[in-house]
């Protein structure tokens, strides 16, 4: 069996295309623009990367980009005040604040500094209590991009077995509870998990969000499943190239599983459209 590549990079195009859309008639009955904030703290190479490419996929989806770069020795205080500044800023819709900051500063106070409102990455206790119970909210993009995936290949997730492999907030959390919200019984598996093997097998859907390169084998899935996988990790290989590998040893998988995302060109894609798309619902809750 060879399973089907899911494109995250097409269906990813198609959401920012309709993203668009909707910040077009925005900014026709508002009169301006939604507007994402994005602040980078220090040098950190991959970060001021994707910081780059959010704020070009922002002003190629008809939005405005407001990019605020820190020097790494900025102090909690002045970046507080930054966040206050972006709070009240009535063209700011939505505000990011790249991760991760440097280590004198206190990440989760930041995090809870942000208006929930304009907290597009869904990373304030607000919005995470607000998931958890089932309220409207800012939903993380990354866990957002893989359920929009998932429903897109699968239909209605209902009664399957899903496991997500890793609890970080930023994305494992999230992740189970919208595959609880879809109606999915949910395993959360992580590093002390007992027979981790053992769990994989069970699941009809699997969330791999670990960080540890091919961790998950082929021989672990049920045959036939869903793999969503959200790792990428740059590794060296023999030869000296250094390769994008996920959290999935993926020419193994591609035997077993019935449909898998591709790294690249998977679960990446879908964040940003769903950091695009968080912002266009965020400028239109705070328009009324
Ligand atoms: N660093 C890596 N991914 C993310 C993300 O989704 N949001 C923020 N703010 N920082 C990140």
């Amino acid at each position: 069996m060879t399973a089907r590549l899911i494109d995250g990079k097409a269906f990813a195009a198609g959401l920012r295309e309709r993203v668009a859309g909707v910040a077009a008639s925005f900014a026709s009955s508002q009169g301006r623009q939604p507007g994402l904030a994005v602040v980078l703290v220090g040098e950190h190479p991959p970060s001021a990367a994707y910081v780059r490419s959010k704020a070009k996929a922002t002003r190629e989806a008809g939005m405005e980009s407001f990019e605020h770069k820190l020097l790494a020795d900025v102090s909690q205080g002045q970046l507080m005040a930054l966040v206050d500044e972006l709070n009240a800023d009535p063209a700011v819709d939505g505000i990011l604040v790249q991760m991760p900051l440097p280590k004198h500063i206190d990440e989760q106070e930041v995090i809870q500094r942000i208006d929930p409102e304009k907290d597009v990455d869904g990373f304030h206790p607000m919005n995470a209590g607000r998931l958890s119970i089932g309220l409207e909210g800012l939903v993380p993009c990354t866990p957002l991009g893989c359920l929009m995936l998932l429903q897109h290949e699968l239909g209605d997730l209902s009664g399957l077995d899903a496991i997500v492999v890793g609890r970080s907030n930023i994305v494992g959390k999230p992740m189970a509870q919208l595959l609880i919200q879809a109606s999915c019984t949910v395993t959360v598996a992580h590093s002390r998990t007992k027979d981790l093997p053992a769990a994989v097998r069970r699941a009809d859907i699997v969330v791999a969000a670990v960080g540890r390169p091919e961790l998950i084998r082929g021989n672990w899935l049920k045959p036939g499943a869903t793999v969503i996988d959200v790792g990428q990790e740059r590794v060296e290989q023999a030869d000296g190239t250094r390769k994008l590998l996920g959290d999935v040893a993926s020419s193994e998988a591609m035997e077993v599983a019935g449909a898998i995302t591709p790294v690249p060109g998977g679960v990446g894609p879908m964040t940003i459209a769903c950091l695009l798309r968080n912002t266009v619902v965020a400028a239109h809750r705070r328009a009324g």
